[in-house]
């Protein structure tokens, strides 16, 4: 008999993953929200552009489609959501995957001009150190966008709220279909709860992380609740 499991296999996930993209609303308007704020940054040739927890590449790859005359790394520890944004990147040739924990990677202080980090702080094991040393990373004058789950996911209210929205949206059957398929999404999602309840993964109020991004050094310069209340939103200068 195998043990059962907590632990999050997001490799697992990265199969069904980019379902949250096609029929999450919240996902959508996220992902809306970071790109409309990003367009606005000022990035020159050469410069460099890090999404750190990257998934399967969905803000990553606009990003690098924004701007071409920068270079977007994609920083994430998993192979199967590494391969899904490789795949999605095969056009690009300013995108580059680094397969690592957030924990391996090194970059030179000030070597970087825009930062990337959704929904994945709250996954490392030491969420404030990372935050520190994306600080150190960023150029002065250079903006983080961050978006971070810090409540603990209920799983069965999600469930509801998406049903809802896919029937109005597309009827009966697609969301009967839909929910078959997003199986393993929901199955992830019940050990990422599982994580936040035994204190593997960091769970805390918005202010706890804005405290946080500003005890790394960060300028709040906009801050809110997203993702019906469970997640924050934080866009901050160096
Ligand atoms: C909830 S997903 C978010 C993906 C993407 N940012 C998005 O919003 O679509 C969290 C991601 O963090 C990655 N991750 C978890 N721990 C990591 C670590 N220690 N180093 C790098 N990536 C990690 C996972 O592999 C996963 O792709």
């Amino acid at each position: 008999m195998n043990t059962p499991t907590t632990t999050v296999d997001w490799n697992a996930y990265a199969e069904k993953y980019d379902m949250l993209l096609t029929y999450n609303p919240f996902y959508q308007e996220a992902l809306k929200e970071v790109l409309s704020r990003v367009q606005n940054w000022n990035i020159k040739a050469g410069d460099q552009i890090a999404d750190v927890g990257a998934g399967t590449g969905n803000y990553s790859v606009e990003v690098a489609k924004l701007f071409p005359q920068a270079t977007v790394l994609h920083i994430d520890a998993d192979q199967g959501m590494n391969t899904i944004a490789a795949k999605k990147a095969s056009e690009l040739e300013n995108f580059q995957v680094l397969g690592k924990s957030v924990d391996k990677v090194h970059f030179a202080a000030n070597s970087l001009q825009g930062l990337l980090c959704i929904n994945a702080i709250y996954t490392f094991p030491n969420p404030q150190e990372e935050l520190q040393n994306m600080y150190r990373w960023l150029a002065p004058g250079s903006s983080i966008v961050l978006i971070d789950a810090g409540r603990i996911m209920n799983v069965s209210s999600w469930t509801l709220a998406l049903t809802w929205r896919l029937l109005r949206k597309y009827g009966l059957r697609t969301t009967l279909n839909v929910l078959g398929e997003a199986k393993a999404v929901s199955q992830q999602n019940a050990y990422i709860r599982k994580n936040q309840q035994n204190g593997t993964f960091w769970t805390h109020s918005h202010e706890e992380f804005c405290e946080a991004v500003t005890t790394a050094g960060f300028q709040i310069e906009f801050a809110e609740t997203c993702f019906r209340g469970d997640c924050d939103l934080i866009i901050a200068r160096k």
